[in-house]
């Protein structure tokens, strides 16, 4: 495998055997990513977890990070990113961690580029290294997925996450719910409000409002979005006692989430980002265990 670009890529053996290969790296198994390798994130869209994260986890496993700022490279001079992937190939690079705006960026560098590559997300495609960790975090907390109900509550119409998981989850025999305002259902079949969701979820996920990706006036206040969609710790104390809380982070204080349910007994939002690291160091050794140097 050069590549890691959607979830539909991996079986569920491969994805099963990430989640056990990333806990023994976290129980401190040392990589076996060969040494003098080189690794360059390529972020055209914010991030401050998914780019971070790959560092930790690039550096954790030996590989040189080569420093890129989208803001300063020759893309704001235009350069495509076939053209950018093509220049880092030939200065030497082997792993590039991209995120990009548009869907399916990676079909135009797949099977022309050398470098392996990582998709940290594209548009609002996919996103199948937070999936992985995401599974993680869920298989940290239950022994499978099977019968267990997981609801995803927001901006579902532009969620990469979203998509991602649906994929991963309802493989693993999640049972899934799917809560949202009319304008940002998509695809998903949306049947419950949040508090008639709630009772019988073993799982809340939570997903960001992408106000960056909203081009008309929305016709939500925060306050509005909160009261109906938001997790309450009046809604996180009407969960089961063994129900826990995911959110991919950035959150909204005050909009998909209070404060106080941030770090409250339900949340595992810093354990996601915590297992990240092991998650990425897992793939990067899926990835790069047969390249030479
Ligand atoms: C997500 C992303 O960028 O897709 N964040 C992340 O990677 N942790 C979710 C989001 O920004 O809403």
């Amino acid at each position: 495998m050069r590549a890691l670009t959607t979830i539909e890529q991996l079986s569920t053996d491969e994805i099963l055997q990430l989640v056990k290969r990333a806990r023994q790296l976290k129980a401190g198994s040392p990589s076996q990513v060969p040494t003098g390798l080189t690794a360059a994130n390529l972020f055209f869209e914010a991030s401050t977890r998914t780019k971070m994260s790959f560092e930790m986890a690039e550096r954790k496993v030996g590989l040189t990070v080569l420093p890129f700022e989208a803001n300063f490279s020759s893309a704001s001079k235009g350069e495509s990113l076939y053209d950018t992937v093509k220049t880092l190939e030939a200065i030497g690079v082997n792993v590039l961690v991209i995120r990009h705006p548009e869907n399916m960026y990676f079909e135009a560098l797949i099977g022309k580029v050398k470098p392996v590559i990582i998709n940290g997300g594209d548009g609002t495609g996919n996103h199948p290294t937070q999936s992985l960790l995401d599974l993680m975090t869920l298989l940290d907390e239950f022994e499978d997925l099977q019968g267990k109900t997981i609801t995803i509550v927001g901006d579902l119409a532009h969620s990469r996450v979203a998509r991602s998981n649906v994929q991963v989850l309802s493989r693993l025999g999640a049972n899934l719910q799917f809560v949202s305002p009319l304008e940002w259902q998509a695809e998903f079949p949306v049947l419950y409000s949040l508090d008639e969701a709630l009772p019988n979820s073993d799982v809340v996920m939570l997903l960001r409002v992408q106000h960056e990706r909203h081009d008309e006036h929305q016709s939500f206040t925060k306050e509005h979005y909160h009261s109906l969609y938001g997790m309450t710790k009046q809604r996180m104390d009407a969960m089961q006692e063994h129900a826990i809380i995911l959110h991919p982070a950035p959150f909204n204080r005050g909009v998909e989430i209070a404060d106080d349910v941030v770090e409250g007994s339900k949340s595992r939002i810093f354990k996601q980002m915590e297992n990240g690291v092991y998650m990425r160091m897992a793939i990067l050794e899926h990835l790069l265990k047969e390249e030479a140097e």
